[in-house]
């Protein structure tokens, strides 16, 4: 991971192999550019005046040679209009930073992150987000490639130049808070992209047990004969299909009071989703090794609260199973009966998150926990609904759902709630059973969530559908295609503003 740091001073005065300065647009005249050009002798006026560089966001001018000042290179990155500046185009700044310099062999910088401060206060959550893009830019998921020697390694190290000391202690903090955000991330995609057929249930729940023993947390796995000892039937039908046996990984935390009530996060765990009997098209099903993302969202954000010490008690629960066709799946027509006593319907075996997660919020009842938060790639329809741009949000709590989308602008993870109304549980009512598993075509999103709602009853709880925010499809700057690691931020965001 590149190394950063933070330092105080004049850019101008800094011996450093680049300079980055940050630029808004529209502020090519600001106090330290006019100084600069000074320096540089109008150099500066006039490449502004030919319009190579005018502060539209994406542009970068690489300039050598600058003997008038210490610095070896000077980088103009833009930040684009400052009305429009937010906290995931910091991000996407340091990122970009980090690519630009990567891509020239440049491996260290300086960055003067004065100008950055979006709103007045805000300094540290700028430097932050910074700190995160820069970090990010270095993640790549290599571990199967046998030539990694033509590839530039991330960028070594970033200084972060500040104005005053006064913020020094803080701003440091934040970029170490920062990093363990990042490591949460960079092991949620790891888990994404690793494939299928090295990522079984038990080798979650191993990586359960890694993390716990780093962290000094609590793991206990729930093997398939406690299972099936305790009841879980409808994540046991679903894992019946799967030669690799189903576990239930529960990681606790404590870093609250002991009579304090933890929070749950619940994370769907589907090494792989081929649709069981109700087998998903040939289609991009290479994908559904992705099926996981909700699961490896919750183990980030547990690892990433244990190292920042959070004050909160967490548990972190995933039922990690295979879904797969063969002849001892489950079938369509099935009656399952749950953790919970309801009897479930098996209308599409390709609906088994739903089944899976039923069973996992049944289970972690027994905490009594204040608030429950489970993160699925239920539903394709949710990305029908939002597309990639946006997590669903539904649950029986508004005041939760309110503050996770606060969170979730915050910190750049975006939610879009979806109603969960009484009126659409008729759609799930079992002509044969209590419940079925499938709604049908209409609302698939939320029929799913009213599916979770009937074993969600007993708590405050909201369920995050991330289908189309879990995985990108194209690379950006400091997100490469795969696992994007959503939810890992957002919920150590939520759980910081709980704190
Ligand atoms: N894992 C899928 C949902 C999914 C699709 C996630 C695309 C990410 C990208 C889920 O298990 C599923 O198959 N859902 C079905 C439900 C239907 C059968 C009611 C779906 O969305 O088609
Ligand atoms: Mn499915
Ligand atoms: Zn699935």
């Amino acid at each position: 991971m590149t190394k950063i740091s933070i330092k105080t001073g004049n850019p101008l005065k800094q011996k450093t192999t680049c300079l980055v300065l940050p630029v808004y647009e529209g502020q090519l005249k600001s106090p330290l550019l006019t100084e600069l050009d000074s320096l540089l002798q109008g150099r500066l006026k006039k490449i502004f005046r030919s319009r190579e560089f005018s502060g539209k966001a994406g542009e970068m001018l690489l300039l050598h040679s600058v003997n008038e000042i210490p610095c070896e290179r000077l980088l103009l990155v833009a930040l684009g209009s400052k009305k429009q500046a937010d906290i995931s185009g910091l991000r996407s700044l340091g990122s970009q930073i980090a690519v630009y310099l990567t891509e020239r062999r440049i491996g260290r910088c300086l960055i003067d992150s004065n100008p950055l401060q979006l709103r007045k206060g805000d300094g540290v959550a700028a430097i932050a987000a910074l700190t995160e893009g820069l970090l990010l830019a270095g993640y790549r998921f290599d571990a199967y490639r046998e030539q990694k020697k033509d590839e530039t390694g991330p960028l070594q190290a970033a200084t972060l130049l500040i104005g005053t000391t006064r913020d020094k202690a803080a701003t440091e903090v934040a970029t170490r808070e920062a990093a363990a955000v990042c490591r949460g991330i960079c092991l949620a995609r790891d888990l994404v992209n690793q494939p299928g057929n090295c990522k079984s249930p038990l080798f979650l729940a191993e990586t359960a047990q890694k993390i716990a023993k780093e962290q000094g947390l609590r793991c206990t796995l729930l093997p398939k004969a406690e299972l099936e000892k305790q009841g879980f039937g409808a994540l046991l039908g679903v894992a019946q299909g799967s030669v690799r046996d189903p576990y239930l990984i529960v990681l606790e935390y404590h870093g609250g009071t002991s009579d304090e009530r933890p929070v749950a996060l619940v994370g769907k765990g589907v090494v792989f989703d081929a649709g069981g009997i109700s087998l998903k098209s040939a289609d991009k099903m290479d994908e559904m090794k992705m099926d996981m993302a909700g699961g490896a969202a919750v183990l980030g954000a547990i690892q990433t609260v244990a190292e920042l010490q959070l004050p909160v008690n967490l548990v972190a629960v995933v039922p990690a199973v295979e879904n797969l066709p063969s002849g001892t799946a489950y079938r369509p027509g099935d009656i399952l009966t749950s953790l919970s006593g309801k009897t479930i319907e098996v209308l599409n075996t390709d609906a088994e998150g739903r089944l899976i997660l039923a069973d996992a919020l049944t289970w972690v009842g027994q905490y009594n926990p204040r608030v429950v938060i489970d993160l699925a790639t239920l539903t394709g329809a949710c990305i029908v609904a939002l597309g990639h741009q946006a997590t669903a949000v539904l649950g029986n709590h508004d005041g939760l759902v309110r503050e996770l989308i606060k969170a979730g602008e915050r910190c750049g993870d975006r939610l879009w709630q979806l109603p969960l109304w009484d009126a659409y549980d008729a759609l799930i009512k079992g002509d044969f059973a209590d419940i079925k598993n499938s709604g049908g075509r209409a609302a698939g999103t939320i029929t799913a969530a009213a599916f979770l709602k009937q074993f969600a009853d007993d708590y405050t709880w909201a369920h995050l559908d991330i289908a189309g925010t879990a995985w990108a499809y194209k690379a950006a700057p400091g997100s490469p295609k795969g696992g994007t690691g959503v939810g890992v931020r957002l919920l150590v965001e939520y759980l910081r503003g709980q704190c």
